[in-house]
């Protein structure tokens, strides 16, 4: 199986080198080739480089990791590319103003999920996941010992799910299913209850502790 992710910096590099590190092949796609070249050369063997179209035409499953609005340009762009694709979405609602400061950029109740799904052909196979961490607990994350660190991800697609808990393992996280794209927004940040689920020590949760907290209803 082969992921292409289109992205290469701070949440579609740490993807890349996780998944690299549990064996699975990539393909790299960037703005700037020279961005995903560097990536490449650092992986070695089991990353390669494409343009955008290539990378969705060798991916089985093709991981967005880019701002939610370059999202909207790309996907319609390749929409006959992402038939039959799992596609997989770590994007958030969230833009940063000039002082840095964080701001939802969508309508209250309304997830970057529900945007993307519905941009996607009836054959994609959409996936919310890997945005649910900061980037920076994302690449120190895994793998852990003695239980492993627990990746939310939220889908409506049997496919889609089969797939992402591969990759998720490969990742050196345990998968858990938060709901459909309807719930996604517990997973998306600003706002979600479920995002960057630290305990009360600052570790990561654990499958069970993850378990108890989406048990735990949204406030
Ligand atoms: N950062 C976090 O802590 C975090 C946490 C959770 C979720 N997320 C979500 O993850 C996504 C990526 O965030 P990030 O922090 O990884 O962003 P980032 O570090 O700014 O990286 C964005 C990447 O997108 C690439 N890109 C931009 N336009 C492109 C295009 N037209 N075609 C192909 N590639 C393009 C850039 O290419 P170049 O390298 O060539 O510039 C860059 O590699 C966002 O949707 C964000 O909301 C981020």
């Amino acid at each position: 199986m082969t992921t292409a992710i289109i992205g290469v910096g701070q949440i579609g590099g740490t993807v890349a080198r996780h998944l690299v590190a549990g064996g699975e092949s990539v393909v790299l796609a960037a703005k700037e080739e020279s961005n995903a070249e560097a990536l490449a050369g650092e992986l070695g063997p089991l990353a390669r480089v494409a343009s955008v179209e290539d990378a969705i035409a060798d991916g089985d499953a093709v991981v967005f990791a880019v701002w939610l609005d370059t999202i909207r340009e790309l996907i319609p762009q390749h929409a006959r590319g992402l038939d039959g694709k799992v596609v997989v979405d770590p994007s958030n609602p969230i833009g940063f103003d000039e002082s840095g400061k964080p701001f939802r950029t969508l309508p209250e109740g309304q997830s970057a999920a529900s945007v993307v799904a519905a941009l996607l052909p009836a054959g994609a196979h959409y996936v919310k996941a890997f945005g649910t961490l900061g980037a920076a607990a994302l690449a120190a994350g895994a793998p852990r010992e003695p239980r492993r660190a627990v990746l939310f991800y939220a889908t409506d697609d049997d496919t889609g799910a089969t797939t992402i808990e591969g990759l998720i393992r490969a990742a050196g996280f345990d998968p858990l299913k938060a709901g459909g794209v309807a719930d996604a927004g517990r997973i998306e940040v600003p706002g979600g209850d479920l995002f960057q689920q630290v305990g009360r020590n600052g570790h990561l949760l654990d499958l069970d502790q993850a378990r108890a907290r989406l048990r735990e209803v949204p406030v």
